[in-house]
């Protein structure tokens, strides 16, 4: 297959207009005929179900992906590209669990062999397990850059590892994270989130200090990159380049294979480790990872979702041999080195193991990888086609099974303090064409399409042509209910 490579110069450019443009989104009585007809008379069952969470759980709900608006769904039911409400309302799933589920929800190949694990032994015993190895040695051969791999809880744990790992093996402290990328939710990680040149903005409850040796670089600027590499050396010098290979937030500010190449070299010349986080990229866009689809040759890889195929225990970190020495745990190699304390009671149980082998393996004998992206360029290309139909500015491209579709461009806001006068008004922008952007998600909805955030569409192996007809078709009965609003 030819991956859908997006001209990340042309998109960018689409995505800065579109910022500059009105906003065009659901007509107010579109939206209000979706709330009263679609959610109120069909999804009683989940609007009495959060009701009554929202007594026990702060929002009503466990997860940030739930959808809000007008309330959230309670989901019963999940297999292949289909998803079932608690009301028996059943949608096209574009949310994939947030990434996992590049097979499809609860695949019965990998299912029987979770079910075998359960009768055998149970969920977890704190020792090791078979499955351990096959899932690293399975990760470690198909990914060109990774030697070894260490499983841990979630995609958090795993980038919160890589930088001790990087200071641990460079003795320097800098770490530098492209703007807007989301790299979990840790206290050092949570600087710059969303909005590229946002810095401490977003870190409510971190204190300022948390962030003396983590800064940003703005997305796809390789000036600004050594820029910050040089000034940084004049201060003990960047332990580590932390980024997402296809850009900020799963690429929704893409970036190109020329960015990447120039970030291995500045980081080879400023001695600093390159990390790919593949929380993401790995097993979804390549089963060689980004970095083997790419040719990068990257120092660290940060995995996380698919590794555990949507079973829980998603986070893991790979990489040369000479930089995953400084993991602890296990027996101690000739080594003299300090090593980095990491863990998780329930890090690497054999059911992510034997979910996340299995899960892989068959992403790699079906072709799985090849075969969503081909899906994801015929949903990409179909939405295109409608957005030229309808006269619409919004913007529409993948990588593979990756899909965005921005209509109002909310991430491609950028805070730049040298003008900090114009920050309210930008982060007061973005949460205006937030809202919209959720309007436009519960129009999907009620079209039998769930999303992620109303903005991004992951496809599965579970889909096929006519499939992604028929959500197009779904696609375009709310585009046609889109008008300018301001
Ligand atoms: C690129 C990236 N890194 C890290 C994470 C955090 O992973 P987790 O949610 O497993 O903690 C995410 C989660 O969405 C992600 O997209």
């Amino acid at each position: 297959m030819r991956i859908n490579y997006p001209s990340t110069r042309a998109i960018n450019k689409q995505l800065d207009e579109l910022i500059k443009k009105p906003i065009y989104s659901l007509s107010p009585e579109a939206l209000r005929d979706y709330e009263e007809y679609y959610f109120e008379k069909k999804c009683s069952g989940s609007k009495a179900m959060i009701e009554k969470a929202k007594d026990r759980i702060p929002g009503g709900v466990q997860h940030n992906l739930a959808f809000n608006h007008p309330f959230p769904l309670v989901i019963t039911k999940a297999s292949g590209h289909e998803l079932t409400d608690i009301d028996g309302n059943v949608y096209f799933d574009f949310l994939q669990a947030g990434g996992p589920t590049v097979l499809g929800s609860n695949p019965p190949e990998v299912r029987e062999e979770v079910i075998k694990l359960l009768n055998d032994g149970g969920p977890s015993t704190g020792l090791f397990h078979e499955y351990e190895y096959k899932l690293a040695d399975l990760i470690a051969s198909r990914v060109p850059t990774v030697d070894q791999f260490r499983m841990l809880g979630s995609g958090t744990e795993a980038c919160m590892a890589a930088i001790r790992v990087a200071r641990l093996a460079t003795k320097k402290k800098h770490i530098l994270k492209m703007g807007g990328a989301y790299h979990g939710w840790s206290d050092q990680l949570a600087y710059g989130i969303r909005v590229p040149g946002s810095k401490f903005t977003q870190a409510h409850g971190v204190p300022w200090t948390m962030f003396r040796y983590v800064d940003e670089f703005m997305p796809g600027d390789l000036a600004d990159l050594e820029r910050k590499l040089r000034m940084k050396k004049l201060h003990g010098g960047v332990a580590a380049v932390m980024i997402e290979p296809i850009g900020p937030e799963s690429g929704t500010w893409p970036i190109d294979q020329v960015f990447l190449k120039g970030v291995e070299r500045l980081c080879k010349r400023y001695g600093a480790l390159l990390i790919f986080d593949e929380v993401v990229t790995a097993f979804r866009i390549s089963d060689r990872g980004a970095s083997g689809l790419y040719g990068i040759d990257t120092d660290l890889t940060v995995f996380g979702k698919v590794i555990a195929g949507g079973y829980p225990g998603a986070g893991g970190l790979g990489g040369k041999k000479e930089y995953m020495k400084y993991l602890a745990a296990g027996i101690q190699s000739g080594d003299k080195v300090h090593k980095a304390l990491i863990g998780g009671t329930m890090a690497a149980t054999p059911i992510s193991c034997v979910a996340g082998y299995h899960t892989i393996k068959r992403i790699i004998e079906t072709d799985a990888c090849e075969y969503a992206g081909k899906m994801g360029n015929r949903l990409t290309d179909g939405l295109k086609t409608l957005v030229k139909q309808y006269n619409l500015p919004f913007v529409v491209w993948n990588e593979g099974s990756v899909c965005h579709l921005e209509t109002v461009g909310t991430m491609h806001f950028v805070v730049d303090w040298k003008h900090p006068w114009t920050i309210p008004g930008v982060l007061k922008e973005t949460s205006v064409r937030k809202k919209e952007m959720e309007y436009m998600g519960a129009a999907y909805t009620a079209e039998g399409l769930i999303t992620l955030a109303g903005s991004r569409l992951y496809t599965s192996a579970a889909y096929n042509e006519d499939l992604i007809d028929e959500a197009l078709n779904r696609f375009e009965r709310v585009f046609k209910k889109v008008v300018k609003k301001a």
